[in-house]
């Protein structure tokens, strides 16, 4: 951002000097001299503090080595088939409702449909609750899923730890999630950030790290793309069963907010699939209906002190579509004296200075933008890029068609956007950037990794961002976000 503030320092001293250069006029001609050699030496040093600071954010120096990632091998460990005749696989939960009071078990068999029944309390030897979900099957060309399961657990208490167990009748299976405190402004609660995930061996270091991080995330908001099944012949749905076993030993214990990316569309013509989204929308259930929202493509919902608004890249969002009147009517329900954080969750960054899906965010930006910075939300979370980017606060709404004012400006009322699609899936990493670093650009590197948002109060949250190459400690970027309703005023610099 300095050399737009550098740009209208100048401006502004140039204005001073003709305004000096009417006065001098009436001087002396040696004090008119002595006036023009001081002012001349004042501008020299305002250019080369221009100079010196005319650069954006930061460009990490981390090279990460350079290497092909390859997906696990379908015999790993990691995609162990669970033992016993019908054993459930590849459970998973997500919030089940929008303040946090319900909880929805998702879970495959593979033999046969068993129960759809959920057994839950919150003592591990008793579960005094059940609940009766329901079963699903999709087909994609010669594949045929196993049978999946989805059943909504409710009126859970706030902040409390619960034990359920599925797949009665054959082989049962234990687990435990711990429900969010009741929604209000001072509530801590800390968010993971993953995107991109994918199912390669980079992909097992960015959860282990996940796991392994000191500040224990509770619930992931995932950015998009997850299991890359339809990088294989056939989008081999193989791919979507290993990947939903691999991610179990997280997704079974706390829930994973799921935005759609372009790698759920899944839409394949050429072997006769052509409804978007059936893997995805099968399996990875989200809670839309309580939003108001008509498709699980967008949907919001409150945690703790969050308001959660998970926006669709790949669905339509021009004016007049069911996207754009849902998140129009949307913002003005978020309440910031309940939940003062305002998160977005996108697939599709809008601020991207790579050169891998450079501006394919820009049509979604130009409709929404002006009321991100209206509704001050405090962080975009997007993925798609595999690599890892965070914005100043920038906002880029005074274009019109004849004005030709289009340029990213500080903006004390807009997010930051956070890029973190860099899970570690086999496509690799983007490395390509475009130079020099765009003014808007805070820092940016190309290397695996997730991060944290550790929110503190109404007024704090710590947002961290690890690569995989580091000790699970370790913080390659970091910032102090101050809430944009609560506590608008600039945030010191972030450390990276
Ligand atoms: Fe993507």
């Amino acid at each position: 951002m300095t050399c737009i503030w550098n740009l209208r320092v100048f401006l502004f001293l140039v204005s001073v000097a003709l305004a000096y250069k009417e006065r001098e006029c009436a001087l002396p001609q040696r004090e008119r001299e002595m006036g023009s050699i001081s002012m001349l030496f004042f501008f020299f040093l305002i250019l080369v503090g221009c100079a010196v600071q005319s650069h954006g954010g930061k460009t990490s120096s981390f090279v990460r080595k350079d290497e092909k990632a390859i997906d696990m091998a379908l015999d790993s460990d990691v995609f162990t088939v669970p033992a016993g005749y019908n054993a459930p696989q590849q459970v998973h939960i997500i919030q089940g409702d929008m303040n946090g009071e319900a909880v929805i078990v998702s879970w495959v068999t593979q033999d046969e449909p068993g129960s759809s029944k959920v057994l839950y309390g919150t003592s591990e030897e008793k579960l005094e609750f059940s609940a009766e979900g329901k079963v699903t099957q999709y087909k994609f060309y010669t594949y045929t899923s196993g049978f999946i399961h989805r059943c909504t657990l409710r009126k859970l208490k706030h902040d409390t730890k619960y034990y359920y167990e599925v797949g009665f009748g054959h082989t049962t299976r234990k687990f435990w999630f711990t429900t969010p405190p009741k929604v209000g402004p001072d509530v801590p609660y800390t968010f993971g950030l993953i995107g991109d995930l994918g199912q390669s061996y980079d992909s097992n270091r960015t959860l282990t790290h996940y796991e392994m991080n000191p500040v224990k995330g509770k619930t992931v908001l995932f950015v998009g793309d997850l299991s890359y099944a339809d990088n294989y012949p056939n989008h081999d749905n193989v791919r979507w069963d290993t990947w939903g076993r691999f991610v179990e030993r997280s997704t079974a214990y706390q829930p994973w907010i799921w935005t759609a990316g372009n790698h759920e569309i899944d839409f394949a013509p050429e072997i006769g699939e052509t409804i978007p989204f059936k893997p995805f929308t099968h399996r990875y259930p989200v809670p839309y209906r309580a939003s108001g929202s008509t498709t699980p493509f967008w949907y919001s919902i409150k945690r703790a002190s969050a308001y959660i608004i998970v926006l669709a890249s790949y669905s339509a969002y021009g004016k007049y579509t069911p996207q754009f009147k849902w998140l129009e009517a949307e913002f003005p329900k978020v309440n910031r004296s309940e939940t003062p954080w305002l998160i977005v969750l996108m697939h599709s960054p809008w601020y991207n200075s790579y050169n891998y899906h450079y501006m394919e965010g820009e049509s979604m930006r130009v409709m929404y933008e002006p009321w991100f910075v209206k509704y001050k939300v405090d962080v975009v979370f997007a993925g798609h890029v595999h690599a890892y980017e965070r914005s100043e606060r920038v906002s880029n709404v005074a274009f019109n068609i004849v004005n030709g004012l289009c340029m990213p400006l500080p903006d004390p009322s807009a997010p930051v956007y956070i890029t973190i699609g860099d899970g570690g899936n086999l496509e690799g990493l983007a490395t390509n950037m475009t130079e020099p670093q765009p003014e808007y650009s805070a820092y940016r590197e190309s290397s695996f990794g997730h991060a944290t948002f550790d929110i503190k109060n109404r007024t704090h949250a710590y947002y961290a961002w690890h690569r995989n190459q580091d000790g699970y400690a370790v913080e390659a970027d970091t910032m102090w976000f101050y809430n944009r309703f609560c506590n608008a005023m600039d945030e010191p610099s972030a450390s990276s």
